[in-house]
């Protein structure tokens, strides 16, 4: 073999990819997508017996490896220890952890409303600030910030709807300066997906028609999918893209009949 033909594979490194919340549902299709793709990948989330079963996993089918990052979004200190990680550089950043919250506003403890917003919001903003100066550097990147289709709804909302709203204006509005930079960042928008979100969230989906519930491998697919293709926003589904697309359409005084 040539020194010329050694180089390339000599050079290969598998890219890297951080995944928050890969500990269930969406966040753990995003971590075995990736590495089917050919990624290494850095786990993040609160439970570590978890985190390194998922390890274990990634290893054994792909031949993966994963760096575990045990840390609580919520607090300063786990935004921070994921937040050093990646200004060292990654390939790709999936914020994905969050959680929903059910019941009036009112009467939620506000303690869960400021960690709402903490795992919802604030650590999309500190993770992606972290990780960008390296991908901006490297002249390529990506970031799939997962927010929801009820970020997209105009009318009667929660501060769940109102976190993911922010998380999809932050990443339009963001998108389109950083594809300059080679760089392609994109809201990605589900609908429902059968995963411990609503259990956790004390929400009953069991009226749900089956027709609306998506496939988690097929939603983080998708995203990653949109995101190398340079659209801002991904609206997994064609049911979803319809409903969103006749909700931009509808009368403002038909929003507020709920
Ligand atoms: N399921 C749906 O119908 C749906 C629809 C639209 C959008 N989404 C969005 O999809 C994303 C993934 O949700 P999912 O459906 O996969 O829910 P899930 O099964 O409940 O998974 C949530 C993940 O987030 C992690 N997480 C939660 N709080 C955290 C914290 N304080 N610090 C670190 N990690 C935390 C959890 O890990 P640990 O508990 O181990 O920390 C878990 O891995 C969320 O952003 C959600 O808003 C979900």
């Amino acid at each position: 073999m040539t020194d010329s033909a050694a180089a390339p594979s000599a050079q290969a490194r598998r890219p890297i990819a951080l995944v928050t919340g890969p500990t269930s549902g969406l966040g753990a299709s995003f971590a075995r997508v990736l590495a089917e793709r050919g990624h290494d990948l850095i786990l993040v989330a609160r439970n570590e017996e978890r985190l390194r079963t998922l390890a274990k996993e990634l290893a054994d089918i792909y031949g993966a490896t994963s760096e575990v990052i045990v840390a609580d979004l919520a607090t300063e200190l786990g935004r921070d220890a994921t937040a050093a990680r990646l200004a060292q550089g990654v390939d790709v950043l999936v914020n994905n952890a969050g959680f929903l919250t059910d019941g009036e506003f009112w009467d939620t403890d506000l303690e869960l409303l400021r960690d709402q917003l903490a795992v919802n919001v604030t650590a999309v903003l500190e993770l992606t600030h972290a990780a960008l100066p390296a991908m901006r550097a490297a002249g390529r990147g990506t970031v799939v910030n997962v927010a929801s289709v009820s970020g997209l709804f105009t009318g009667p909302a929660s501060t769940y709807s109102a976190s993911k709203s922010w998380v999809v204006k932050f990443s339009e509005g963001l998108a389109h300066k950083l594809a300059a930079d080679g760089i392609h960042m994109v809201a990605l928008c589900p609908g429902f997906m059968d995963t411990e979100f609503h259990p956790r969230g004390g929400q009953d989906v069991s009226g749900v028609p089956k027709a609306l519930w998506l496939d988690t491998d097929d939603v983080a697919r998708t995203g990653l999918d949109d995101a190398a293709n340079g659209r801002f926003v991904s609206i997994p589904g064609r049911r979803y893209k319809l409903f969103t697309t006749l909700d931009r359409i509808k009368p403002r005084r038909l929003v507020w009949r709920a």
